[in-house]
């Protein structure tokens, strides 16, 4: 009797580590109707709204758990000593929006496109170049330094039909803590740009796509 219940523990506890195994792993990510925000039909790490509008969104969490998706750079050395985001811009999305990306090229309602700034780590190390990069012992470059920054974008129809379904958000541009909570842009501070440049519903695609696609020699 105590082992079968012993078995059972063990069983138990196997399920739970898949059933959380499955809530950050992108590769076959299986997501579970049952769990579904009750606004967003395909997301379970749903956008968190506040504010008497309900248009103020919440700082997510853990959303350096979520899938990366690519680090565009546009570093001051290459812009005349004065980018506007000088930062690594690391791009983040939910596992659950990034798997339905893949099976139907769409992103679902409730996507949170989330962008963290992260410096160049040049300043003041010794090798430091004028253009603001530097030496590691796999060449010259820009390497990865603090965090500095965070924006968002999130998919909502309801809320944001004149954005063509996307709000901004930014969330500071200054090292940690971000605000906890960040009031949608208007239009012209953000949305404006992407609806005139961005090249697949509203988001720079092609700058993601190599990340997105699945591996050419195995079934993810
Ligand atoms: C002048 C054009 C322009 C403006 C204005 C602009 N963006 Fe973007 N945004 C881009 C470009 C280009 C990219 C992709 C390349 C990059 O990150 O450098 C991008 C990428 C993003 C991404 C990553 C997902 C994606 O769509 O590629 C987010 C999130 C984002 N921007 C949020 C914002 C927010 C929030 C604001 C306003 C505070 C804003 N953007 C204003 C041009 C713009």
């Amino acid at each position: 009797m105590k082992a079968a219940k012993h078995v059972a523990a063990i069983a138990a506890g196997a399920m739970i580590s898949v059933a959380l195994a499955s809530t950050v792993s992108a590769g076959d990510y299986k997501a579970d109707p049952k769990t579904f925000a009750t606004n967003y039909e395909h997301i379970t790490i749903a956008p968190e709204w506040t504010g008497e509008d309900k248009l103020q969104l919440k700082l997510p969490k853990n959303f350096r758990r979520w899938v990366f998706i690519g680090a565009p750079l546009t570093p001051h050395g290459l812009n005349g000593g004065r980018a506007n985001f000088p930062e690594f811009h690391n791009v983040y999305v939910q596992p659950e929006a990034f798997q339905h990306y893949r099976d139907h090229g769409v992103w679902p309602e409730g996507t949170i496109m989330f962008k963290e700034l992260q410096l160049v780590d040049s300043h003041g190390m010794p090798g430091e170049q004028a253009d603001g990069s530097r030496f590691e012992p796999s060449g010259r470059g820009y390497f990865p330094g603090k965090v500095n920054g965070a924006d968002a974008a999130v998919k909502d129809s309801t809320r944001f039909p004149e954005s063509k379904n996307w709000g901004y958000f930014n969330f500071g541009h200054h090292e940690e803590p971000y605000m906890a909570v960040a009031e949608a842009k208007p239009i012209a501070a953000c949305a404006a740009c992407h609806i005139a440049n961005a090249d697949e519903d509203m988001v720079y695609m092609k700058l993601y796509r190599p990340l997105v696609t699945p591996l050419k020699r195995t079934d993810n």
